[in-house]
């Protein structure tokens, strides 16, 4: 049966950052909702326009749309033995369309570890954030600075900041994480599918406690 991990945590807790480090060990699939946005914004397609205006406000995409490109990229062969979801699902009603599909591709949700960061240090995080152009390897100023100011160590590309990490966007992401997100930590309590992490540690610290706790429920 496929096996898919859903990684939550608010906007800055390390989802992104985490699942570069354990995808692979995994054997699964890194599949991030806020990336295929940003593919499909750079390749200015109809969708990538719709959900810039959101994302620009720190909202979030309706449901319906999310859920349609969600459901495609599932689909497609490389996620045959599931995937690693990170910002997916994001509302009540996508987690149900989320049991839905499962249903439909025969698998089922693994484990969903929560990464817990208080709001306070999510700002720092997101303000000190650089992203590697090429690839979306992600760096940090103080806390995982690249070897060369301003270039990505892995791909030699330029590093940006990206449009929706400005203090006023952050701001409205981490209100609408908390109206909006957060109940799905009761969601998947009440299912015996959540798994507490500690995002406070070290990153490779956080990557072996996110490894165990995975293990755990296989
Ligand atoms: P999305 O791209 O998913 O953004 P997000 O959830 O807000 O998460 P981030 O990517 O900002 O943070 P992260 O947790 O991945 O942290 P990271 O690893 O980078 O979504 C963007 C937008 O798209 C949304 O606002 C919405 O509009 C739309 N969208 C996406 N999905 C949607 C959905 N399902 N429904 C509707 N709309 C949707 O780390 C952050 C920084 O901290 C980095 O600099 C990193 O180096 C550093 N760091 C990481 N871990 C640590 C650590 N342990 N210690 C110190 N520093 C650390």
């Amino acid at each position: 049966m496929a096996t898919y991990i859903i990684l939550l945590g608010p906007p800055g807790a390390g989802k992104g950052t985490q699942a570069e480090l354990i995808s692979e060990k995994l054997g699964l699939v890194h599949v991030s909702s806020g990336d295929l946005f940003r593919e499909n914004r750079k390749m200015k397609t109809e969708l990538g326009q719709l959900a810039q205006s959101y994302m620009n406000r720190g909202e979030l995409v309706p449901d319906d749309v999310t859920i349609a490109m969600v459901k495609e990229r599932l689909s497609r062969p490389d996620c045959v033995k599931g995937a690693l979801l990170d910002g997916f699902p994001r509302t009540p009603a996508q987690a149900d369309a989320l049991a839905t599909m499962l249903g439909d591709l025969s698998g089922r949700v693994n484990s969903v570890p929560y990464i817990s960061v208080p709001s306070e240090v999510l700002i720092e995080r997101l303000s000190g954030r650089w992203t590697c152009r090429a690839e979306g390897h992600v760096y940090h100023s103080k806390y995982n600075p690249p070897k060369t100011a301003g270039k990505c160590d892995i791909e030699g590309s330029e590093l940006y900041q990206r449009e929706d990490d400005t203090p006023a966007t952050v701001e409205n992401r981490i209100r609408v994480y908390f109206a909006q997100t957060s109940p799905l930590i009761e969601y998947y309590r009440q299912r015996g599918l959540l798994a507490e992490i500690d995002g406070m540690r070290p990153i490779d610290q956080v990557a072996v406690d996110l490894l165990a706790a995975i293990e755990k429920s296989r």
